[in-house]
């Protein structure tokens, strides 16, 4: 084959459209493995994420209490085709059959979050022991199977009966009491804790920008409290954990940073992503990372900043044992005489996205994000807790052959092997998603799993990117 160029593309897809007819065979992507040049740390934790409210269902099943989800899915308008959690992926009744996926890709851990109202269908109060015994069966479940469990607390379904959600400090108390209570239950079985997934999404979109539950638009003022009120709700969630834990558990988050990308990698367009990465995300990680606001961020507030009580950034600012960041995307910076220190390169419409507009192609990113919070804030380890990307999964004849995501993995993890190969103390990776599932606002309209859910039948089929990743897995290097 000469080329490949349109017309020699057309072939192959002319050709392969004849094939898929007849069924292409699904057999294994590669030979037995052999030793490859880039390889992982021995001891990688390769792993799938999940959310709870995005695949569980059963949301009036056995006591559990609502959560602002279900009220913002079932308000017209919200989700893309009126999309709720209420059946998902059926996870609640059907995480057997997650764990034999999850097995069957070789994995070594699970990254799933409780839903805080299965435990305190009030938010606080009297637990629910349904609630509870489900978590028991599905860390059983997946210890059986020798996969690590790792329990993210808080993956944005409050319950609605705590009254005025994040805007009240009182809420942040009681994800404490639940964190804490959580941690007596599991310690014995899981070791690692994520307090709160994504505090940047949830408090940006749920309280400022409106798309994401509760659905509100506050004023700057209030948002940046909300964001406070989060911080702190992590910072004693630490504290409960560790105090409750019935022995030495380790103890992180999951947020996801703005990662700035030194467009040209000279010294100086690296010093500028640095500033980026402490300035940008400076009313979430590095609050976190260095227990306090930076100078440039209060100003920024002016008096709109938030009421902080003494002993609040303390707890914020508590001692993690890892550093968990969704990494999807990055943005290009260089260096500027401007006050940021810093300029951010608007990306071309012509830049690869992978279905979402903000899902913008940079696995530069997967490179970038650990080393400059390794080299800003030196944390005894890091996780990839969230990557990946959506993509069209037409299925045909039975087959999903997402080539488009398998460049994307490919790509962004030949970036995360450099980090490791030079020393980032990445721990692991796990990837979004195990199966489609619910994508908030766009309700199951975009796929982002590695298994294709058919939403009549809740049947999960492999798709070409599963074969893959079993194959990474398998070899623990990237070919
Ligand atoms: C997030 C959430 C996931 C999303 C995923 C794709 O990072 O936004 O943790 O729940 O589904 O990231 O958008």
């Amino acid at each position: 084959m000469t080329g490949l160029t349109r017309r020699g593309l057309g072939g192959i897809v002319g050709g392969v459209a004849g094939a898929a007819a007849g069924g292409l065979a699904a057999g294994p992507v590669s030979a037995a493995p052999k030793p490859r040049a880039r390889g992982f740390p021995s001891g990688f934790a390769w792993g799938c994420a999940t959310a709870a409210y995005q695949v569980e269902g059963a949301v009036n099943e056995d006591g559990r209490g609502q959560s602002i989800w279900d009220v913002f899915s079932h308000t017209p308008g919200k989700t893309q085709g009126g999309a709720t959690g209420d059946v998902a992926c059926d996870s609640y009744h059907r995480f057997g059959d997650d764990i034999g996926l999850l097995k069957d890709l070789g994995a070594k851990a699970y990254r799933f979050s409780v839903a805080w109202p299965r435990i305190f269908p009030e938010g606080r109060g009297q637990p629910n022991p349904k609630g509870v015994a489900y978590y028991d069966r599905l860390v059983d479940g997946l210890l059986a199977k020798g996969i690590e469990p790792y329990a993210t607390l808080f993956h944005w379904d409050l319950p609605t009966a705590l009254p005025d959600g994040w805007r009240a400090r009182d809420t942040a108390k009681a994800f404490a009491d639940y964190a804490g209570f959580m941690a007596d239950k599991l310690s014995d079985r899981v070791e690692r804790f994520m307090t709160l997934n994504e505090m940047k999404t949830f408090v940006d979109n749920g309280y400022a920008g409106g798309d994401h539950a509760p659905g509100l638009k506050l004023p700057a003022a209030d948002v940046n409290q909300v964001r406070h009120h989060a911080l702190l709700a992590h910072g004693l969630g630490v504290q409960a954990i560790r105090a409750s834990a019935r022995r030495r558990v380790q103890v992180g988050l999951a947020e996801n940073p703005a990662v700035p990308i030194p467009a040209v990698e000279t010294p100086e367009n690296i010093a500028a992503a640095r500033t980026a990465m402490r300035e940008l995300n400076a009313g979430y990680l590095t609050a976190v990372l260095e227990g306090r606001y930076t100078d440039k961020y209060l100003k920024s507030l002016g008096a709109e900043a938030p009421r902080i009580e003494a002993g609040d950034m303390a707890a914020i600012g508590g001692a993690l044992d890892f550093v968990g960041t969704n990494i999807y995307t990055g943005g290009y910076v260089e260096a500027s005489d401007g006050p940021a220190g810093f300029k951010y390169l608007l990306p071309q419409r012509s830049h690869p996205r992978m279905v979402l507009p903000w899902l913008v192609v940079m696995p530069e990113s997967l490179y970038w994000g650990p080393r400059l919070v390794s080299e800003l804030w030196k944390p005894k380890a890091l996780y990839i807790t969230e990557n990946g990307c959506a993509g069209d999964d037409m299925m045909i004849a039975g087959q999903v052959n997402d080539t488009d995501r398998l460049m994307y993995l490919r790509n962004y993890l030949s970036h995360l092997q450099r980090a490791c190969a030079e020393g980032f103390p990445v721990k692991g990776y796990f990837l979004w998603s195990l199966m489609d599932n619910f994508e908030w606002g766009e309700g199951y309209s975009k796929r982002f799993g590695i298994h294709h859910t058919d939403y009549k039948t809740l049947k999960r089929t492999p798709k070409l990117s599963a074969r893959w990743y079993a194959d990474v897995i398998r070899s623990n290097a990237l070919a």
